[in-house]
């Protein structure tokens, strides 16, 4: 919809959900990726400028976790180089930075009802921008292209664009809209909670818990991350932290399992038809795609260090977050027992 396709390049974080990914891809587009900045779990807009080439057109930061990324300096760096803007925010539903919601920032901001996100609905998601012209392309793009807004004055009830049904139902919104009476208040309590957890837990050797960018007002939470550092467990594996804080009745995850600047199903998409028609085929090699977009802060994010802590876990008293780090620091202090 905003015209990116074939021999453009986008530039996006590794530390994200494949869906990201995938709509670079779906569009043929070239994904290029830029490492994280491990303190914040976000893409590190130090390394965004080395990036750019004559192919870029998008930049597109994921506020992961429901963290918000650097977006005035990543929006600073798209404005200089002419590029457009896409924010992800599907996992941070009413975030701010400097009072202003993330996902408006940009060209276009992406929002999402998946079931584990804050405003569940099953499934589909949300598009905003100021861009009418944008949007009702959209709309029309997902009401199997039917003219809308603008277009239906120039063209009548034609359809104007090759597209899909990707329509959600009423049921949904039913559901929806009675969900979002209560997500500005869940929100407050999970900024509380999480600012709390993270006090009792900072002082723990071996616990780095998530930085929020100075300017950021609200954060949304979908989880709460922190890196688990082995050296002051007695060596102890972060899967063995893990099995320990469940057992102590704590659940929690390794978060994103695999390194996505470098899985096979880049490689599926490269050998496409299309994909050979678009690109040089030097751009197409993918031992050498995976050389050139390596990310080792994400790696070490997604093989040694990461820990989640779910969402609904932050909407607990007060109690439970003391539960929580007690939890943490009994594990802490048994380290050298529990050590296979
Ligand atoms: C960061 C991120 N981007 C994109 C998506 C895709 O959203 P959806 O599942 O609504 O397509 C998700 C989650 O599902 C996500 O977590």
């Amino acid at each position: 919809m905003l015209g990116v396709g074939g021999g453009d390049e986008v530039i996006v974080t590794p530390y994200t959900f494949i869906a990201t990914i995938s709509a670079i891809l779906e569009v043929g587009a070239m994904p290029v990726f830029v490492d994280v900045d491990p303190a914040t779990f976000q893409i590190d807009p130090d390394k965004i400028e080395a990036k750019i080439t004559p192919r870029t057109r998008v930049i597109l930061p994921v506020h992961i976790l429901g963290l918000p990324s650097d977006i005035v300096r990543i929006k600073a760096i798209a404005d200089k180089h002419k590029l457009l803007l896409v924010e992800d925010a599907c996992q941070a539903w009413l975030a701010e930075v400097n009072h202003q919601k993330v996902g408006t920032f940009g060209n276009a901001g992406c929002f999402s009802f998946q079931n584990s996100k804050h405003l569940a609905i099953g499934e589909g998601g949300a598009i905003v921008s100021n861009d009418e012209d944008f949007i009702d392309k959209c709309f029309s793009y997902h009401n199997c292209g039917r003219a809308y807004g603008k277009m239906v004055d120039q063209v009548g009830g034609q359809y104007v664009i090759a597209a899909n049904n990707l329509r959600m139902t009423e049921y949904q919104a039913a559901i929806g809209l009675a969900q979002l009476k209560r997500l500005d208040a869940h929100t407050t309590i999970r900024n509380e909670r999480a600012a709390y957890l993270k006090s009792q837990i900072k002082d723990i050797p071996g616990i780095v818990p998530y930085k929020l960018y100075d300017n950021v007002t609200r954060a949304s939470f979908h989880l709460f991350p922190f890196r688990y550092k082995k050296e002051e467990f007695q060596g102890m594996q972060r899967s063995e932290f893990l099995n320990a804080l469940s057992a102590e009745g704590i659940p929690c995850s390794a978060g994103y399992g695999g390194t996505l600047n470098s899985m096979p199903y880049l490689d599926d998409a490269f050998k496409s038809k299309n994909y050979q028609k678009m690109y040089p085929k030097e751009m197409l090699d993918f031992k050498s795609f995976v050389a050139k977009n390596q990310c080792p802060q994400n790696d070490k994010l997604c093989n040694e260090e990461a820990v989640w802590l779910s969402q609904s876990m932050l909407l607990g008293s007060k109690s439970d977050m003391d539960d929580i780090a007690m939890a943490i620091d009994k594990v802490h202090k048994n380290a050298g027992k529990i050590k296979k």
